[in-house]
């Protein structure tokens, strides 16, 4: 079922965004063609010369990055989630790892959602002012090992919940580290059991009702964190989205974190230099 706003959608990312939140099996096409690998993340900007990949090499504002305890945490930026007691969606690989895609009908606006102050600077003085700004639910999927190292400790797995503009251009992504600790996650827990059948990309479960703010409630629903302008984190590399570290960890039982890693693919792009980034500002 490819709707108008998943077409837009598809048509705006070009290729594999993240994870492409839109369409399963145009997903799946964009895998198979892509012509990337997380494994030589450090060359993106040469495969395509001239062409959108060049951001993955000269961007000011590239994820992920090193994170530090020493750099503090956000002050600003402070996000209100609105998440229904349950969310509908399809569960799928994204071809690294096991994904989640909202159900979004028509209307990208009635997705759960979350709001924070955005900064806009006045074009003649640089002064900073701030707005608040809403963003909506595409999905979430899983990256292994993590993105984001925080004071050069890299946890097993990196959650990212995917938010975007009204228009369905990614706007923000909320990270949640994932590591082994001593009890089961509810969260995790709510997976498709055994989630080894999960492992291909070929499969997908639609329907699928899962209670998301059970990860939010894991993380400390956001008490604490980083924040910096980033970009995707696989080419072409888009600039212009708003990342959201949390600095708690979600702990995840050892036999949980197994699975996980059971259905994963290497998929950390290097780490990037910080620049234009604004950290915490
Ligand atoms: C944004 O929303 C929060 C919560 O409602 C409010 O406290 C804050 O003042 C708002 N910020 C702006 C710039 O409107
Ligand atoms: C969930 O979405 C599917 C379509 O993907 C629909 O058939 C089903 O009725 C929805 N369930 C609920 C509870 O909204």
């Amino acid at each position: 079922m490819l709707s108008i706003l998943s077409l837009t959608l598809c048509a705006a990312s070009l290729v594999l965004a993240c994870s492409d939140h839109t369409e399963y099996h145009r997903a799946k096409r964009q895998i198979a063609e892509k012509d990337w690998a997380y494994e030589a993340s450090y060359n993106w900007g040469k495969i395509n010369p001239g062409k959108y990949y060049e951001l993955c090499q000269t961007g000011t504002m590239q994820s992920p990055i090193p994170l530090l305890l020493t750099q503090g945490l956000s002050l600003n930026h402070r996000p209100t989630f609105n998440f229904p007691e349950t969310t509908n969606g399809t569960f799928r690989n994204w071809g690294y790892g096991p994904g989640f895609n909202v159900y979004t009908g028509a209307d990208i606006t009635k997705n759960p959602s979350v709001t924070f102050e955005e900064n806009i600077e006045d074009p003649g003085t640089g002064a900073l002012s701030s707005r608040n700004e809403t963003a909506y639910l595409l999905g979430w999927h899983i990256h292994s090992p993590a993105d984001h190292s925080v004071g050069g400790d890299r946890s097993k797995a990196e959650l990212h919940f995917v938010f975007a503009k009204p228009d369905g251009h990614e706007r923000a992504v909320f990270a949640v580290r994932i590591d082994p600790g001593n009890s089961e996650s509810a969260f995790f827990a709510q997976l498709p059991n055994p989630l080894i059948s999960w492992r291909d990309a070929a499969t997908e479960k639609s329907g699928v009702e899962m209670n998301l703010n059970l990860a939010l409630e894991e993380a400390n629903t956001f008490n604490e964190f980083w924040t910096y302008r980033g970009s995707l984190t696989s080419p072409p590399c888009t600039e212009g989205l708003r990342w959201f570290v949390a600095r708690n960890i979600l702990f995840v039982s050892n036999a949980q974190m197994q699975e996980i890693l059971r259905v994963s693919t290497y998929s950390a792009r290097a780490e990037q230099e910080v620049w234009l980034h604004a950290v915490n500002v």
